[in-house]
């Protein structure tokens, strides 16, 4: 029996059990020694891969997304990406040689074994990420990384979601080396701002109470809007599914650059706008749709480093100042303050933070 210690919730004591259990993951993964991805030997050779197709549900679907532009950018892979309950049914071809990645958390997800099951029939090498290794996922799987984030207990994803990064992020450094797509001294770089991801973690739990006070604002609003381009998209969808689950406000992520084909009518001054703005290569970007978003009186809570948020300027009702890190590891970091923000939210609003409503923790049924 797993206790919550001094923590009101599992999931406020998962949340803070970040720092320890990505460190216990990327030890698996990483020589901070040699600063250099050293992975499990895996069945197939990333250099030969034709295209990558991953696929999940929920949370771990985002930690997949994040992974697309990871394996894409800095591998050069082509990779494709789907929900299980969609890719299970529509019979998408599937190219010769090809790499299917499954992500879940308890392994068990029944969408996400069916599809792995419609991609071993295509031929396809099967490597799965999972928490539980003796799972049905695993078991059917090629190869399998275990994620240590150890039993999580609330229903909402939290250590699970973040360690998943760490293992998808050291897949794509591995694959991007196996490629040719990276010199040795920008390995050296990913991997010294992977082993420093546990200690900025925990600076970033420094900033719980600063986004306990901001939830007293978010518990109020009806809709709540989360932002974020490249890296930074598929953590503002996760911010949002976190915020729905836990606390029932209706939330969208959308990609920042979209906003003007369609949000961008529902802002007016009731509307709080989440910024996940780390200085990327799309930072700018970002910054010209918040001014947007700003000029319409959208209440705009923006996430980004010391300098990001001098870049801003005035307008933000908050900004909340996160370690400045590599671009390519801040999907990890950024990660926190959406769980947070979504935990005191529910709790101001009063809900089952561990068990909410219509949700359950392992989806075994179609
Ligand atoms: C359920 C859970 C989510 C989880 C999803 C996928 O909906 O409530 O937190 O992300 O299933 O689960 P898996 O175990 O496959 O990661």
């Amino acid at each position: 029996m797993i206790g919550k210690g001094d923590f009101r919730h599992y999931m406020l004591k998962e949340i803070y059990e970040q720092p320890a259990v990505v460190g216990d993951t990327l030890r698996t993964m990483i020589d901070p020694a040699a600063r250099a991805i050293m992975l499990p030997s895996l069945p197939f050779d990333f250099a030969d891969i034709p295209r990558a197709t991953i696929i999940a549900c929920g949370t771990a679907f985002y930690a997949g997304m994040v992974a697309k532009y990871w394996f894409e950018t800095v591998a050069r892979l082509p990779v494709e990406i789907d929900v299980a309950s969609e890719f299970r049914y529509r019979e998408a071809p599937m190219p010769a040689g090809g790499l299917a990645i499954f992500v879940s958390q308890s392994g068990e997800t029944a969408d996400t074994l069916a599809a792995l099951r419609y991609a071993r029939s295509q031929g396809q090498r099967i490597l799965s990420i999972v928490n539980v290794p003796d799972s049905s996922i695993a078991r059917e799987s090629d190869a399998v990384i275990q994620t240590l984030a150890g039993p999580e207990i609330g229903v909402a994803s939290t250590k699970a979601f973040t360690t998943q990064l760490t293992v998808l992020a050291c897949l794509a450094v591995a694959a991007a080396r196996a490629r040719g797509a990276i010199d040795a001294g920008r390995e050296a770089e990913l991997s010294t701002a992977l082993t420093e991801v546990p200690s900025r973690l925990a600076d970033v739990l420094n900033h719980d109470e600063t986004i306990r006070t901001l939830s007293h604002e978010v518990a109020l609003a009806r809709d709540v809007l989360y932002l974020g381009r490249g890296l930074s998209y598929p953590l503002a969808l996760e911010g949002a599914l976190k915020l729905k689950e836990i606390s029932y406000i209706h939330a969208e992520g959308y990609a920042a650059g979209e906003m003007k084909h369609g949000p961008i009518a529902l802002i007016d001054d009731k509307v709080p706008v989440i910024v996940l703005a780390p200085r990327d290569s799309v930072f700018d970007k970002t910054v010209s749709n918040v001014q947007e978003v700003m000029a319409r009186g959208g209440k705009v809570i923006f996430f980004s480093d010391r300098e990001g948020i001098e870049r801003l300027g005035p307008g933000p009702v908050a900004a909340i100042d996160l370690p400045s890190v590599d671009p390519f590891v801040a999907p990890i970091l950024y990660a926190v303050p959406v769980q947070l923000l979504a935990y005191h939210t529910a709790v101001v609003r009063g809900t089952d933070v561990d068990q909410p409503r219509n949700l359950a923790k392992s989806v075994t049924v179609e």
